[in-house]
């Protein structure tokens, strides 16, 4: 389904209404009603289980870290490759013990998953425990579904494609209270052939500038350090909106709201980063100088048949524009292994390609069919065994390049935001850059700007002190 759908101011505080009301007819005692919420996939699906908490504490519940004796569960879950879809069918498999021992806790799975035909079936047959499940598009009516699921007594399932929504208004428990996430599109159009998100998180559609602007100017003045602005590709920002603007614009306007916080974005996608883009990264103070450009692969052959929109030579130039005007930038990416008909010297062309970028950190995937996208229709010769092979093999590359990336930190002082505490006592803190740091240091301290002293490094962090 293509056309948008603007919810209603009055709709979404209709629905808070109804959280009050649920509050009779809901499982738990008033004052001691518990949930666990249990999120899977991206930042996206982190930013909608904070709306999720929105509607719960109005509703009365407070949060819990486990299923067992919740009053309420609530699965929000990701489709994007086999093996998350797998964790969480696992866990609602768990969920039948728990729900035994306390007949009265409502199980609620949402997200990605929830807008799959299969899936829905497959919940209606084989977990016959689960209350109530819904799609992405329905998030903003979650206390109406659940009205309806307490009220009927039968289980409800709000899976059908639906025009893609998008809801103001709806309250947030945020996870942090020094980085936010603030989504500024949803969904996706770009129907890369292996990806399942164009399905079942619909169609673009753009925030309004205004909306965004005020939640951001809201975050800065209760102090966020860090606030990520969200969307599958955001670089399509306001396409949809017609009203003369684009990403580049609305990072000008961000960048100058006042306050003491860095702005970071993903994801962006390689064939719409423009030089305008970088320009704007370059010349904005509070933009972090960091970029996460998934690539895919290095194959131009393999990128057409990913319907990417680019080639091996468009993104080593993009990646030269970004250095000329940021030289320090911290590079990241996303790459598949072995997607269908990618041949070993396809392969190897990836491997080249990331010798050639020396990313700072890459997030490497092997291909996982998605039923109804185009890949997964597509022959697939090469053997598992060979796919994995190759996957450590890129492993490898990569870990060296970024422990090597890492070495430049060692033995000098750089600014970090302090954003927590570690298991193990030491604080965790990012650089602008956005690189992990260990650091000794006074837990007083996370949610300031400090300077760290680098003492080491390893591929995947770096180890400091605060500097004197
Ligand atoms: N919108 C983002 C990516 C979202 S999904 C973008 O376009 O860059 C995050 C990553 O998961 C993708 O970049 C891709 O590398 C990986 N991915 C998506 N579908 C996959 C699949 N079917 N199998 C393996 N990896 C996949
Ligand atoms: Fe999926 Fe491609 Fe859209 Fe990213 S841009 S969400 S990979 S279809
Ligand atoms: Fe997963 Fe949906 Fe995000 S499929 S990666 S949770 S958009």
């Amino acid at each position: 389904m293509r056309e948008t759908q603007t919810i209603p101011l009055a709709q979404v505080q209709r629905q808070l209404q109804l959280c009050r009301q649920l509050r009779a007819l809901l499982p738990g005692e008033e004052g001691r009603r518990t949930a666990f919420v249990d999120t899977y996939g991206c930042q996206q699906n982190e930013a909608d289980s904070e709306r999720l908490r929105g509607y719960l504490q109005e509703m009365g519940f407070s949060f819990v870290q486990e299923a067992e004796g919740a009053d309420l569960v609530l699965l929000n879950t990701c489709a994007i490759r086999d093996h998350a879809e797998q964790r969480v069918y696992g866990n609602v498999g768990a969920l039948s013990h728990t729900k035994r021992r306390h007949q009265e806790q409502l199980i609620v799975l949402c997200g990605c998953m929830a807008r799959q035909d299969h899936v829905a079936q497959r919940l209606r047959t084989s977990f016959p425990y689960v209350d109530l499940v819904f799609g992405p598009q329905l998030l903003w009516k979650f206390p109406e579904l659940l009205w309806e699921k307490l009220n009927s007594g039968k289980r409800v399932f709000a899976t059908q494609d639906v025009p893609g929504t998008v809801a103001e208004g709806i309250p947030q428990v945020r996870g942090s209270q020094v980085k936010a996430w603030v989504s500024i599109l949803y969904g996706c159009n770009n129907f890369c052939t292996y990806c399942v998100v164009p399905y079942v998180r619909g169609r673009e559609r753009s925030r309004l500038p205004q909306d965004i602007i005020a939640e951001v100017q809201a975050l800065a003045q209760a102090g966020y350090r860090e606030i990520t602005l969200l969307g599958q590709n955001v670089n399509s920002y306001g396409k949809d909106l017609n009203l003369g603007i684009d990403f580049a614009w609305l990072l000008q306007q961000l960048d100058q709201i006042p306050g003491d916080f860095i702005l970071r974005f993903m994801t962006s996608h390689p064939k719409d980063a423009s030089p305008r883009l970088f320009d704007t990264m370059a010349a904005c103070e509070k933009l972090a100088p960091a970029l996460h450009l998934p690539f895919q692969s290095g194959s131009s052959r393999v990128l057409q048949a990913m319907n990417r929109g680019y080639s091996r030579e468009d993104y080593l130039e993009k990646i030269q524009q970004l250095r000329a005007r940021i030289p320090e930038v911290v590079l990241t990416s996303d790459v598949i292994v072995g997607f269908p008909g990618e041949t070993q010297e396809e392969f190897e062309e990836t491997l080249s390609l990331i010798q050639a970028v020396q990313f700072d950190a890459l997030f490497t995937f092997i291909f996982s069919p998605r039923k109804g996208t185009k890949a997964a229709a597509l022959p697939d010769p090469m053997p598992k065994e060979q796919k994995s092979a190759n996957f450590q093999t890129l492993l490898q590359h990569q870990n060296a390049i970024s422990a090597q990336r890492h070495q430049r930190y060692v033995g000098k002082e750089w600014t970090c935001l302090v954003d927590g505490q570690g298991k193990d006592g030491r604080l965790t803190a990012r650089t602008r850059g956005g690189r992990l740091i260990h650091l000794q240091g006074d837990p007083a301290l996370i949610g300031s700007w400090q300077r760290a002293y680098i003492h080491d490094a390893s591929t995947w962090a770096l180890f400091g002190t605060i500097a004197e």
